[in-house]
């Protein structure tokens, strides 16, 4: 089995793979422009950013399995590794909880403002007076649209903030610390911080859009740590603009698909959007984890045929 993995991976793992005498291409600079060249001679391809376009999979001539080292699989082109019959898997809930972790973080640092306070400090500014207006998360209302792994993470550490739970999802919600709620008008004019954890689909295509912003508190918090085509980027600036709403993403259109250089995005001339580097999953923990659900979805296939994850 010759298996390329075209993205960081723990070295541990890479051993274990080696261990298991499956021959190991470690490129973990590919991008989605060198990889079909680079896929001739692979039975099986393991990518966490990278894109693996249709070209890639066309010209593969023995390609079976692609894993995404992550959950999300908008990387990769289904349709085409559908036609020429590769598999492709991903790693659910494997990097939920450092998702969250982020989610939870971005609330902070919109309502404490920390990346604007930090940045005054390093320019020689103290503004005491402008820095004490954060409003706290005890008590709040926390909308949670999305209830799976990640959603789920999420409410746990919200709970213990002392935070009231909304989440509405398309699957039945039975937790009893959870208002369930069908529709937004519902809950989005009393949600003083609305999270999304939602896969992008024909369905939640900017779902977050012009008339969603609209329903929302003056001043609310909406954090986006699934995927960027889930919101309407212009209507959110609208709202940024015209009723404080405050933003946090890690997620956003246009992100570099080079793994370093530079960005440009109409996002960073707006205050009040706090943007990351798509680092949800970026913990040393999330990593292993996802690693090893990778190592095991490959033995398991070498042994029994199986696909995990399919
Ligand atoms: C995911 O889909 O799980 C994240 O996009 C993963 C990642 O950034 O590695």
């Amino acid at each position: 089995m010759n298996v390329l993995i075209a993205d960081k991976f723990p070295d541990v793992f890479i051993q274990q793979l080696k261990e298991n005498n499956i021959d190991i291409s470690y490129e973990p600079k590919l991008g989605e422009n060198d990889l079909p060249n680079s896929i001739k001679g692979i039975d099986c391809l393991v990518v966490r950013s990278t894109i693996v376009n249709a070209k890639t999979i066309e010209n593969s001539d023995q390609l079976k399995l692609i894993i995404r080292a992550g959950s999300g699989v908008n990387n990769i082109d289904i349709n085409a590794a559908n036609q020429k019959n590769v598999f492709v898997s991903n790693c659910p809930g494997k990097n939920s909880i450092a998702v969250a972790e982020l989610a939870i973080g971005l609330m902070i640092s919109l309502d404490r403002r920390i990346p604007h306070n930090v940045a005054d400090f390093k320019a020689g500014k103290w503004n005491k007076g402008e820095y004490s207006k954060a409003e706290g998360l005890f008590g709040k209302n926390l909308a949670i649209i999305g209830y799976g792994a990640i959603g789920k993470e999420v409410a746990k550490r919200a709970l213990a903030f002392g935070m009231k739970i909304y989440a509405k999802d398309v699957f039945p919600i039975n937790d009893p610390n959870v208002t369930v709620f069908e529709k937004f008008e519902d809950v989005l004019p009393i949600a003083d911080i609305i999270t999304i954890h939602l896969p992008q689909n024909a369905e939640t295509k900017n779902l977050f859009n012009e008339k969603l912003f609209a329903l929302m508190k003056k001043g609310a918090i909406f954090i986006n740590t699934s995927r960027a085509g889930v919101v309407d980027e212009e209507a959110l600036i609208k709202a940024v603009k015209e009723k404080n709403i405050k933003a946090g993403l890690d997620v956003f259109a246009g992100e570099p698909e080079d793994k370093s250089g530079n960005v440009t995005s109409k996002l960073q001339e707006v205050d009040n959007i706090y943007v990351t580097h798509h680092i949800g999953a970026s913990t040393e923990q999330a990593q292993l984890a996802v690693a090893e659900e990778t190592v095991n979805i490959i033995l398991e296939y070498i042994k029994t045929g199986e696909i995990r994850n399919c």
